[in-house]
């Protein structure tokens, strides 16, 4: 197991200190590097909302939060004492220039690195960064983090961008995309870059697809508000499975500096084919889930959680498919899925080889297939790569497919850490290299747009596809007309 370094000692001011983010990821994360002994006790947390609470109405908050969503096993009583011993709170409308900035700024330290966590709706976030320059709370040692998505097309982005850029520098912004921080998505720089077999083969020469899917199985989650007016491209599109994809197709970071590795990333993305309006009914599909079931239990349909008639034309699943247009990627298709109520959570890259191109065994030795390298984000992560083999025994000459599997939980034996954990420390260490750059969220902005004009400019609605399936059936149709077919052998 790697050592733990603790870092230096840090405010956090989280504004959105009673939402969702932060109850449910922000403040487990922030316990579980605590318990490991990588926060100072010294540091403080400090919660800032709306809500008229005081620190230990909050503290209160934060231990019912780590009841629910922190495994048992690992909440020591002690180590929760200690926990919230480092949280605080300040009552503050964060949008408001004459609000209580002065209370906040009497509990920051000076000198100490400074992250100001901004786990609200985006567009606060220029307002908020505003008042945080008027009010003099941005030092030198501050930073600040965005989450995901920055704005909804691309002039809110740029918008957003701007107005936060007044107020900190490229060097202090860092943009969550918490899929950077999972374990797996970190591996994939190592599978690529740290091994010689891979790299040689990664191309179109020996590469048929790539498939990345994204399945959840639930549905709104108390979000509704939020996911109506995003919907699944802007939610997961734009910004999780468009990073996956230029994990997988960028080239070689000529290191691991930061920048050089989201140069990299962003040559893909200005790479990627901009779908022209009359493509976008055949290389995309929305849907949208009906009622249906999941693991036997009956679930309600999207119009039935959102709880209003109004019929909603917001997309619940995308399926679309992508080219990279660079020598190294040249028809090779990219097929992208994601959608909530599918029938189980998983989420995996397939990165589908070349069939031979000839072969010296009878047609009927097997069932051909052609190989493949899996890496599952979760659950279970790992990666597996499909090759075929001889059937052994003496008996006649027969080949299947079999895997060659590493699963990284059992193979390290310890605990995954949630992205989170590793994402809140690298902004107090001030590494940015997992988190997106403005040119990144700009150019994904760009590519992304063109669709959504496309489909709102249709009259038609989502296609319905029942809660628990694996979304409308034009998503299987969209891969099938290329002759292909989604990787489903997902136990
Ligand atoms: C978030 C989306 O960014 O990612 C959610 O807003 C989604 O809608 C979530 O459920 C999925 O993240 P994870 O880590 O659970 O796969």
């Amino acid at each position: 197991m790697a050592k733990i370094i603790p870092v230096e000692s840090f405010d956090c001011v989280v504004f959105g200190a009673t939402g969702d983010l932060t109850l449910r990821k922000l403040l487990p994360a922030l316990y579980y590097r605590c318990r490991d002994g990588q926060v100072p006790q010294d540091a403080r947390i400090i919660g800032a909302a709306r809500s008229d609470l005081d620190d230990n109405a909050f503290r209160d908050r934060a231990v019912a939060a780590l009841k629910d969503h922190v495994d048992k096993k690992d909440l020591d009583t002690d180590v929760v004492r200690q926990f919230v011993e480092r949280l605080h709170y300040v009552r503050i409308d964060a949008t408001a220039a004459k609000s209580d900035w002065s209370t906040l700024k009497a509990l920051l330290d000076p000198k100490r690195v400074r992250v100001f966590y901004l786990a609200t709706a985006p567009d606060l976030y220029g307002p908020i960064c505003r008042n945080l320059g008027a009010n003099r709370l941005v030092t030198e040692h501050s930073r600040v983090v965005l989450e995901k998505p920055i704005g909804h097309d691309l002039e809110s982005a740029r918008s957003i961008i701007h107005q936060v850029g007044e107020i900190f520098s490229e060097a202090q912004t860092f943009r969550i995309d918490h899929f950077l921080g999972k374990e797996t998505v970190q591996n994939l720089m190592a599978l690529r870059f740290a091994n010689t077999i891979f790299e040689r083969l990664w191309s179109s020469d020996v590469i048929d697809h790539v498939q990345i899917t994204v399945a959840e199985t639930v549905g709104l989650e108390g979000r509704a508000g939020y996911y109506d007016r995003s919907g699944a491209m802007r939610d997961m599109v734009q910004n999780h499975l468009l990073q996956l994809l230029c994990l997988i197709a960028m080239e070689p970071p000529v290191s691991l500096d930061a920048d050089r590795v989201r140069d990299e990333k962003l040559k893909v993305l200005r790479a990627l084919r901009p779908m022209e309006p009359h493509e976008v009914s055949t290389l995309t599909v929305r849907g949208q889930y009906a009622q249906g079931a999941i693991e036997g239990k009956p679930v309600g349909s999207y119009q039935t959680d959102l709880g209003h008639e109004d019929p909603s034309g917001t997309e619940t699943f995308v399926a679309l498919k992508a080219e990279v247009r660079t020598w190294r990627w040249a028809n090779v298709p990219f097929y992208l899925r994601t959608g909530k109520r599918l029938p189980q959570k998983v989420s995996e890259i397939v990165i589908q080889f070349r069939a031979q191109p000839f072969s010296i065994f009878p047609a009927d030795a097997a069932d051909w297939q052609p190989n493949r390298l899996i890496v599952r984000l979760q659950p279970e992560e790992g990666m597996r790569l499909e090759m075929m083999t001889k059937d052994p025994g003496p008996g006649g000459l027969r080949l299947s497919q079999t895997g060659l599997d590493i699963r990284f939980e059992k193979a390290f034996g310890m605990r995954f850490p949630d992205a989170y954990e590793r994402l809140l420390m690298d902004t107090v260490r001030g590494n940015p290299t997992l988190f997106m750059r403005h040119d990144e969220v700009e150019a994904a902005w760009a590519w992304v747009e063109p669709i959504l004009d496309a489909w709102a400019s249709r009259p038609d609605h989502p296609r319905p596809y029942p809660a628990g399936s694996w979304g409308p059936t034009a998503a299987i149709a969209l891969i099938e007309r290329d002759g292909r077919t989604w990787h489903e052998d997902l136990g």
